[in-house]
């Protein structure tokens, strides 16, 4: 499965934070906001990733993450120059994915909880056409909305609907077949001039072959598509990794539990950076989790 990073857009929303910067390099507590989507795509496994911006922010994400290598990924780069839709994605990235299956998720979506790695592995290897995460919002007209039946089974999809079938949100992570870039390739613009990713969900909901899994009790999801959210999001985080003693996001932390890399390239990544508390979690988890060499 190949990984697609979303991470354009203009950020209106949120000027003048973003007059000068790009919103998925803003600071979520203490590390850049596209750190967390990438952190989504690591623990289900994904470690070649396509990341996508504007042309003044790509290669500033170049400059922050490089080829990737260093965390045992593949990381490419690609330039949407204007915000034309989520679904331009798969057009973007249709030679990265090839004749694989994709995972995408978009730049400001930050997703935390406790089996979220077992949830996203067992969702990757049970796909079958499309898989959507669900969760409960209390403001439905902000984003793509999902209705079920007593069965639990979907079976309508709206993208902000002014009288919401339901509260339950479909968030910016999506696995999808190899079909997806077909069929982001046959669908039209939508009355705001957008490829909605809502359309491209709804020709699979069309064949019958989406899943949706509800992130429920227990998870935290935070789309931070505004002031308040990046701030509540920040807020969780620094809970999280002060009270809880788990860190959100690390993703060299993340790279070496998977066995992307090993305790010395982790221990090395941390001394670069050992100023810092992060740069210090670094090496000592390094030197706690090492195999100790046999005798
Ligand atoms: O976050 C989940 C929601 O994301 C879904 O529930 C909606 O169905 C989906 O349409 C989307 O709604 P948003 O209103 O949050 O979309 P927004 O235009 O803010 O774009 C989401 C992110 O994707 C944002 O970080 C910018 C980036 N983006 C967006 C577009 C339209 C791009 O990089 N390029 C684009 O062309």
């Amino acid at each position: 499965m190949k990984g697609i990073v979303l991470a354009g857009g203009s950020g209106t929303r949120l000027f003048p934070l973003t007059v000068a910067t790009s919103k998925q390099l803003l600071a979520i507590y203490n590390k850049p906001l596209v750190y967390y989507p990438i952190s989504t795509l690591m623990l289900s496994g994904i470690r070649d990733i396509l990341i996508i911006s504007t042309p003044t922010a790509v290669p500033v994400m170049r400059t922050l993450l490089g080829d990737g290598s260093r965390l045992g990924l593949n990381l490419s780069y690609a330039v949407q120059d204007e915000p034309r839709g989520i679904a331009e994605a798969f057009l973007i990235g249709a030679d990265h994915i090839g004749g694989d299956s994709s995972a995408l998720v978009l730049g400001d979506n930050v997703f935390h909880g406790a089996g979220f790695p077992d949830l996203l592995r067992g969702s990757r290897a049970s796909l079958d056409g499309c898989t959507l995460f669900g969760y409960p919002v209390s403001d439905p007209e902000r984003f793509g909305i999902g209705e079920v039946d007593a069965t639990g089974k979907l079976v309508s999809l709206e993208e902000k609907p002014t009288r919401p079938r339901s509260n339950k949100a479909i968030t910016g992570l999506y696995f999808y077949d190899n079909q997806v870039v077909d069929i982001a390739r046959e669908i039209a613009p939508s009355p705001r001039g957008e490829l909605e990713i809502t359309d491209v969900n709804l020709e699979y909901l069309n064949q019958g072959r989406v899943r949706l899994v509800e992130l429920s009790r227990g998870y935290k999801w935070f789309d931070c598509g505004t002031h308040d959210s990046l701030l509540a999001a920040s807020q969780h985080v620094r809970f999280v990794e002060k009270y809880q003693g788990e860190r959100v996001a690390c993703l060299e932390e993340i790279a070496f539990r998977m066995g992307f890399i090993d305790a010395e390239a982790c221990y090395r990544l941390g001394l670069e950076l050992r100023q810092s508390d992060y740069g210090r979690h670094l090496t000592e988890i390094a030197l706690d989790l090492a195999v100790p060499p046999a005798a």
